[in-house]
């Protein structure tokens, strides 16, 4: 396995003999790598001839009062991982790589970027718009493989994707839980024992949704309220947003006629996680 810290040899690397030829397949990620981030790269695994993942805590994304210093880099464990799925080459950038002095160019979604997670984390999406755009014109992977986990980073990376005519296809794997529900992330090492039991109550409400849709209600306003009451019941989590939206624009829906996506975001002590689940009518 090739692990490359340097932009320039990685993008001569991918243009050259190593890859010519090749089905490249790329995972991007801010490592403390999960059984969630696994599963895509055993699909990049299965359908390319090169895997390629990144690593890298990306800090354009983060707010100035977020955890970036705080989050997770077990590195050594992160390339084991990698090692043991047998990916062909990581990349490794730091801060100085991907964003040297005088860098200036972002590129923001509009509309899409403000909404839900973005109303909370101003400036979060457009710093992984900027970094996965920069990932992408340095792999220039055939596809690029995200996780429907964080739903409207990949509603908005797909736009991007196709606005911006990008040479790559996008596939989004399914949520990756705990056998309690609970969604797999990297921030859940910052939960204790308990904050991870009353963390259950995300999923929790989710399927509460599933169920009062599968029985006929179609008013998104109850089913809000009725997730709400539960996760209020849990006094260490506070609610930052639950909706039901469209699942292209994002935008709310009163009444459940079409495929839309119920989303979910909160705080259990300092922790902030996000859950979803697509309904399908
Ligand atoms: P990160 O949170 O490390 O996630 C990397 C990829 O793994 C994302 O596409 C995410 O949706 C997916 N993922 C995380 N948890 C998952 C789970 N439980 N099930 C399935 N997939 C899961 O998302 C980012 O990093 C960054 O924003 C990034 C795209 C790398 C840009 O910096």
């Amino acid at each position: 396995m090739k692990v490359i810290r340097d932009p320039q040899t990685l993008q001569k690397l991918l243009k050259g003999s190593f890859a010519r030829g090749k089905r490249v397949g790329f995972v991007p990620t801010m490592g403390a790598l999960h059984p969630g981030h696994l599963s895509l790269v055993t699909q990049a695994k299965k359908d390319n001839d090169l895997v390629v993942v990144s690593i890298f805590v990306n800090p354009a994304q983060f707010g100035p009062r977020e955890d970036l210093n705080k989050y997770p880099r077990p590195l050594k464990k992160d390339l084991a991982l990698c090692r043991q799925e047998k990916v062909d080459l990581v990349f490794l950038p730091g801060p100085k790589d991907m964003y040297p002095q005088g860098f200036s160019t972002f590129i923001e979604v509009e509309g899409l970027g403000n909404l839900l997670c973005g109303a909370s984390r101003p400036g979060h999406f457009r710093g992984v718009t900027t970094v996965v755009a920069k990932l992408r014109n340095l792999v220039a992977p055939d596809t690029l493989y995200l996780g429907q986990k964080d739903a409207q980073q990949a509603v908005i990376i797909k736009r991007m994707v196709k606005d911006l005519n990008f040479p790559v296809s996008v596939k989004v794997l399914p949520v990756v839980r705990q056998k309690e529900g609970l969604a797999l992330s990297s921030r859940n090492a910052f939960l204790s024992k308990d904050q991870v039991s009353q963390a259950q109550v995300l999923y929790k409400s989710l399927s509460l949704a599933e169920s009062l849709i599968a029985h006929g209600q179609r008013q998104a306003d109850r089913i809000i309220r009725r997730m709400k009451e539960l996760i209020g019941k849990k006094k260490q989590v506070s609610i930052d947003y639950v909706s039901i939206v469209d699942s292209e624009n994002l935008k709310p829906i009163n009444r459940i006629g079409r495929d839309c996506l119920v989303c979910l975001a909160v705080k259990i002590g300092k922790t902030r996680l996000i859950d979803n689940l697509q309904v399908r009518i």
